[in-house]
């Protein structure tokens, strides 16, 4: 196999060196194309651009195989908490007992946030979307928190990690509170990280909270199942933020805003609003698959198609059975699970479908367990920041280690020509 890639353009042939993953992707390194060239490359959505090397989460679309720094996730999601998944990613190892012991306290030890947030919170209407609510307070958070924007050190780095790991669920909690009318709260340092979260989100201030093992089980498994998948959309928005140097908690907010968008963590949300819709006109799934697969109706399958698996995704498979666990203990019967299953069953076996090579993703089945764990719809991409935290702070720390450069793409431009200046009174 060649080290090397030719380019030949115009008679001139031109070498760039060909580097191989630790799983064996091949890419060409280009980055003296342009001086040795005079050109650059055109991949709009980046679908054959690889904008870094990362050690934290390897991916084969075509295989449908996911893995944090080598640990396949069907193995996490069945044997690690959350917070060791965490420490995982950010630091690239399982935790030992003491070093996750540290880790908790560390986080726990930040996990009061200034009241005058509360100021902001109340601010908002009831009817703001809650990833724009979670956003902005992420934002502040910088204001409150000034000794994290200029970030140079690991020491540094370690404490605007624990600090975000602390406030976060905080602020999510408060979110979630504020929608619904109910005095905002702090958590029980007593508690594990994730049934905290749980506590501060649904405890009624009139009554003892109680953790249901099933909800707490199911809430960890979704929360690890999406805590990183390397390059995507909000990930490399992080990522190109973070690399001007702004600090982590602005870094985060710009990949919060990302997520929420429905081609990406807003699908889960699109996708329960989907099948809510099919449920009310009748529950028929025929119709909305032909819908999907007319060119002209701008409908798609919601929770269906990704831009990397041509596979199942793993994830889709772990939060299908969690699904069916979770709904089947908490003794809940979902109409919308039933259009869900036959939506999935008609799609797997429709020719459109096969063709395309789209599966369902991560979050066809989600919404269904947020529903089931009492998560408003609008609350459920919020859930997804709060899993995809630990994966944007990994990538956000690796890409600062790594002394990455500023984030620059190019363009073609292909606007007007130089041209003069005419007076309004001319045109
Ligand atoms: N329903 C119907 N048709 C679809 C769907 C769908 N959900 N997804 C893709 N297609 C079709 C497209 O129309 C296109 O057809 P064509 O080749 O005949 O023109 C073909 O499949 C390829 O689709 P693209 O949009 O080019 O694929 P891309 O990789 O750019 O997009 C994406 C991937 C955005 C996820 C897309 O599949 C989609 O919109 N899915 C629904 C939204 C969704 O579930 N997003 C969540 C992704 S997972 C996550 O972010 C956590």
């Amino acid at each position: 196999m060649s080290d090397k890639a030719t380019l030949e353009y115009n008679g001139n042939k031109y070498d760039f060196p060909v580097i191989k993953g630790t799983e064996d992707e091949l890419a060409i390194d280009i980055k003296s194309l342009r001086t040795e060239t005079g050109m650059i490359t055109i991949d709009p959505g980046y679908k054959n651009t690889g904008s870094c090397e990362s050690a934290i989460t390897f991916l084969d679309g075509e295989k449908g195989i996911l893995r944090y720094r080598g640990y396949s996730i069907e193995e996490l999601a069945e044997k690690a908490d959350f917070l060791e998944v965490a420490y995982l990613l950010i630091f690239g190892e399982l935790p030992n007992e003491t070093q996750l012991s540290k880790f908790h306290s560390d986080i726990k030890a930040q996990s009061l946030v200034d009241e005058d947030m509360r100021k902001i919170v109340d601010a908002f209407p009831k009817s703001a979307h809650p990833m724009g609510v979670i956003a902005s307070l992420t934002s502040a958070l910088t204001a409150f928190n000034p000794s994290s924007v200029n970030v140079t050190s690991e020491e540094d780095m370690y404490k605007a990690i624990v600090k975000i790991l602390g406030k976060f669920p905080v602020l999510v909690a408060w979110t979630f509170r504020k929608k619904n009318g109910l005095p905002l709260d702090y958590g029980d340092k007593n508690l594990g990280y994730v049934e905290n979260i749980l506590k501060m989100m649904f405890k009624q201030p009139n009554e003892e909270y109680k953790t249901n093992p099933i909800v707490l089980n199911a809430l960890d498994k979704l929360l690890i199942l999406h805590a990183d998948h390397e390059q995507n959309c909000s990930t490399s928005t992080v990522r190109i933020a973070g690399s001007s140097h702004v600090g982590l908690f602005a870094s985060l907010s710009t990949g919060i805003s990302a997520l929420w968008g429905p081609l990406h963590g807003g699908a889960n949300q699109a996708v329960l609003e989907m099948l809510e819709g099919i449920n009310a006109d009748g529950g028929d799934s025929k119709k909305y698959m032909a819908k999907a697969k007319d060119k002209d109706d701008p409908f798609r399958l919601m929770g269906f198609g990704h831009r990397v698996y041509k596979n199942f995704d793993p994830r889709a498979k772990i939060i299908k059975k969690a699904a069916d666990e979770v709904l089947g203990d908490l003794g809940i019967k979902d109409p919308i699970l039933e259009i869900a299953q036959i939506l999935e069953k008609e799609a797997l076996l429709d020719q459109y479908f096969v063709d395309r090579k789209l599966y369902p993703n991560v979050d066809f089945y989600s919404g269904i367990i947020y529903r089931a764990l009492g998560i408003p719809t609008d609350m459920f991409t919020v859930m997804f920041a709060l899993g995809r935290l630990p994966g944007w702070i990994a990538q956000w720390r690796e890409m600062r280690l790594n002394g990455e450069p500023i984030g620059r793409p190019r363009q073609v431009y292909m606007g007007e020509t130089s041209r003069p200046f005419v007076p309004v009174e001319k045109r």
